[in-house]
């Protein structure tokens, strides 16, 4: 039975219904910085198992859990030395840290998927923050779209994907960020295991040590590294300066006049990532035959984690 998914302003009375239905066991879309989120009680099992199946997600796929802060992170899962630093440098922001799960931490063991680590997460938004305040535990949160496709930067994204199979989202406008997190595991050594909105280089530089990336679709690491994900209806192609007549071309930069649609014409990676899933969409509702076709992208700062989900977007369906 689908069930009627409300629109609520992100004001304090908006805020505050969201967490009446997070306490009640209750889905909500809520917006981070990054991407949007669709929250429910971490502790509570069949909240948990909701998310699952409104996403249609695989349930050997764990989730990030968000908390307000790194005294919070701490009740959940062991920090050490690195961890401690990088939080302290990244938090709030967009980097999630996948560490050692406490034996106490009260979680629900299908936020997991059963494993010894746990993904955790402040994020910046303040009305995330807000949002954690008013529920005071922490939050279970996928991006807020059905499993395999677009992640959702607006909250009429999340309803196009997920409207009838949740409580309510919060609108709160454009995500600014527009790419999901960093994930670093630092269970060892530090290993870069999804590019996203905290650039690489930020990371390295906090380390002071190169990062080495953690896994591959063939071996993943983070078991949500699967090759096809973000994919739209149409075909895409990427690496394109000569698209053919019948394909939508995507620019980025200036030398792109020919593009309807353009990341960013000044070539900037910090718009193009907050422009990347919207124009995505969009181009493939625009796409006939031909499929999408996207400009180049340079592969430093936001450009890696845009690339990543553009090969992904591109990548053979299954
Ligand atoms: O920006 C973001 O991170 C957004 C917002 C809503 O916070 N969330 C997000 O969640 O992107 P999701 O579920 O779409 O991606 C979570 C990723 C998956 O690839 C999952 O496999 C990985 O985190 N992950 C979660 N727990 C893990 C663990 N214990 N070990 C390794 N990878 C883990
Ligand atoms: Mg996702």
């Amino acid at each position: 039975m689908p069930i009627k998914t409300q629109i609520l302003d992100a004001t304090s009375d908006g805020i505050a219904a969201a967490a009446e239905i997070l306490r009640g066991g209750g889905l909500v879309g809520f917006p981070t910085e990054t991407v949007y989120g669709l929250g429910g009680d971490a502790r509570d099992d069949r909240a948990v198992a909701r998310i699952f199946e409104a996403k249609g997600r695989p349930h050997f796929n764990p989730l990030i859990v968000h908390v307000p802060d790194v005294e919070t992170a701490q009740t959940y899962a062991v920090f050490s030395d690195q961890a401690r630093a990088l939080a302290a440098s990244f938090w709030p922001g967009p980097l999630t840290m996948v560490l050692p799960l406490r034996a106490d931490a009260g979680l629900s063991p299908l936020v997991t998927a059963g494993l010894a680590s746990v993904a955790l997460r402040v994020p910046a938004h303040p009305v995330a923050r807000a949002l954690l305040l008013a529920f005071d535990g922490p939050l279970a949160a996928p991006s807020a779209n059905p499993s395999g496709r677009i992640s959702p930067t607006r909250a009429a994204h999340v309803l196009a994907g997920l409207s009838g199979r949740i409580e309510a989202v919060l609108n709160a406008g454009p995500c600014a960020v527009g790419v999901e997190s960093t994930i670093v595991g630092l269970a060892g050594a530090p290993l870069l295991l999804r590019p996203g909105g905290l650039p690489q280089e930020a990371l390295e530089a906090a380390l002071g040590a190169p990062l080495s990336f953690g896994g591959s679709a063939e071996k993943p690491n983070a078991p949500g590294q699967l090759a096809s994900h973000y994919a739209p209806e149409a075909g895409v192609r990427l690496g394109v300066t000569n698209p053919t007549p019948d394909e939508v071309w995507v620019g980025f930069g200036p030398d792109c006049p020919a593009a309807v649609l353009n990341l960013s014409r000044s070539g900037d990676l910090i718009e193009a990532a907050a422009a990347l899933f919207h124009t995505l969409r969009l181009a493939d509702a625009m796409a006939g035959q031909g499929g999408i076709a996207f400009a180049p992208i340079p592969e430093t700062g936001l450009g890696r984690a845009i690339n990543d989900r553009l090969r992904r977007a591109a990548a053979p369906r299954n």
